[in-house]
């Protein structure tokens, strides 16, 4: 069925709802549960550093790109690079770039979903006081025998995903911009409370020392790629989110700025997580090589032997449900615009049909968790594959094709119109980073990877 009404292309009502949703789509568990478990697994300090150069060279510059192509072309990912490659007589295969968005996206979603139902199941165990055991070697138990059981994995991703649901089917204004609103000031302020209780581990300056001082010869080829891989995923970009946040944006907003703030901002909220979580795992001889379990080994430790820590716990997992809400949404937003903008679905229609394929295509991630665990392609777990594929190659790929396009096809009036830059000089440093610096260095990394260099 077709409603010609609701295909009328969005609008934020102001720049603060938009920095809200962008921070909030950036802001979620790759900060708080991925940021940590990959800085542990691939050794630190030279890791973060890695990350930290590639989140300001190639992160910041390719947001302001992908912000300016959602907003000059006002369409879904899908529509805009169909629009964007006729406007600047490009070959047309670059309108594949809005597909693999779209695709990216919801796979990516569909171990997401996965995840935070994990937190939303920890919500519950905080509320009831189950973890609050002494010992870390029960926290962890407790964690094993609650992902080796598909049945609450699949509920709990089931929960996540009507959530997701049904936040994006009301739509921009009163969807997305309402749930992201309150967040932001509780979870940043849930932070600085961990990092305070790391403070009193005893561990807190070994947990800084992993953090912070590089240690090279522990950097191999793959943990640059997936350094960089989180530096796309952890701001959003690459698939699209950003380009349709960017595309509800009035033209009145400074993009350059807004990227700057937000990046920032996503930087800050990993980085107090890791410095929350390592002293932890130090103090109680966990290993930081825990994998994707080490948050919900090590936290409930610290809000057992706080005082107060029932309520900071029950607090800490709703507050990170939220923030995965606020990414989730994201992530199905590109598919969920494309439907109804370009195939004339309902906004209910369309959530329902991506919802339900996401959905699905997660019980591949729940079933690596238990049934399936030995379930193995080119080495790796269904979500670890997954994990692989869209955070490590869909991303940098479709970000360094935003950076070629943004820099080489689109015409400069239109980037110099769109990005309204206060002097010459920042927009030249913008544009030599995002046709040169950026590119190089992602195609610098995959031949890295490859073998090549
Ligand atoms: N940035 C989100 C996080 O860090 C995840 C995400 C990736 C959201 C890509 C949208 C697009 O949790």
């Amino acid at each position: 069925m077709t409603d010609t009404k609701t295909a009328v292309h969005s609008a934020w009502s102001s720049r603060f709802a938009f920095i809200l949703a962008a921070t909030g789509s950036a802001v979620g568990l790759g900060n708080i549960w991925k940021f940590p478990y990959i800085t542990g697994e691939n050794g630190g300090g030279a890791f973060v550093l890695v990350y930290l150069l590639c989140v300001l060279v190639i992160g910041i510059p390719i947001m302001i790109a992908e912000t300016m192509l959602g907003r000059h072309s006002q369409k879904n990912p899908i529509d805009a690079m169909a629009y964007l490659t006729k406007e600047a007589q490009a070959d047309s295969n670059w309108h594949y770039l809005g597909w693999m968005g779209v695709i990216a996206g919801l796979l990516i979603l569909s171990y997401y979903s996965v995840i935070a139902g994990w937190a939303t199941a920890y919500v519950l165990k905080a509320f009831t006081g189950s973890f609050y055991v002494d010992n870390p070697a029960e926290i962890k138990t407790l964690f094993d025998d609650f992902v080796a059981s598909p049945v609450q994995l699949i509920f709990w991703h089931t929960l996540f995903m009507l959530a997701t649901m049904l936040i994006v089917v009301r739509g921009v204004n009163n969807g997305l911009e309402k749930a992201v609103q309150y967040l932001m000031p509780v979870l940043f302020f849930l932070m600085l409370l961990l990092v305070g209780y790391a403070m009193t581990t005893g561990s807190y300056f070994q947990g800084l020392h992993f953090l912070f001082s590089p240690d090279f010869s522990k950097l191999t080829a793959n943990a640059v790629l997936t350094a960089m891989g989180h530096a796309f995923f952890t701001l959003s970009l690459g698939m699209g989110a950003i380009m349709v946040y960017g595309s509800y944006l009035p033209k009145d907003v400074s993009i350059a700025k807004t990227a700057v703030l937000i990046a920032g901002a996503d930087t800050v909220v990993a980085l107090l997580a890791g410095i929350a979580i390592f002293p932890i795992v130090f103090a109680n001889n966990l290993h930081p090589d825990s994998g994707p379990g080490l948050i919900f080994q090590t936290l409930p430790i610290a809000f057992g032997s706080m005082s107060g820590g029932w309520l900071v716990g029950i607090l800490f997992f709703v507050m990170l449900v939220v923030a995965a809400l606020t990414s989730s949404i994201s992530l199905i937003e590109p598919a969920v615009a494309w439907l109804v903008e370009s195939k004339g679905f309902t906004r209910e229609r369309a959530c329902v049909w991506s919802g339900l394929a996401t959905w699905a295509l997660g019980l591949g991630t729940v079933l690596s968790f238990n049934a399936w665990s030995e379930v193995k392609f080119f080495e790796r777990t269904i979500f670890q594959l997954l994990d692989y594929l869209t955070a490590n190659l869909m991303l940098p790929i479709g970000g360094f094709c935003i950076a070629i396009f943004a820099g080489w096809m689109m015409q400069q009036k239109h980037s110099i119109a769109e990005l309204a830059m206060p002097n010459d000089l920042s927009y030249q440093v913008w544009k030599l980073l995002i046709s040169y610096v950026a590119p190089a260095a992602v195609f610098f990394v995959f031949l890295h990877v490859i073998g090549v260099l």
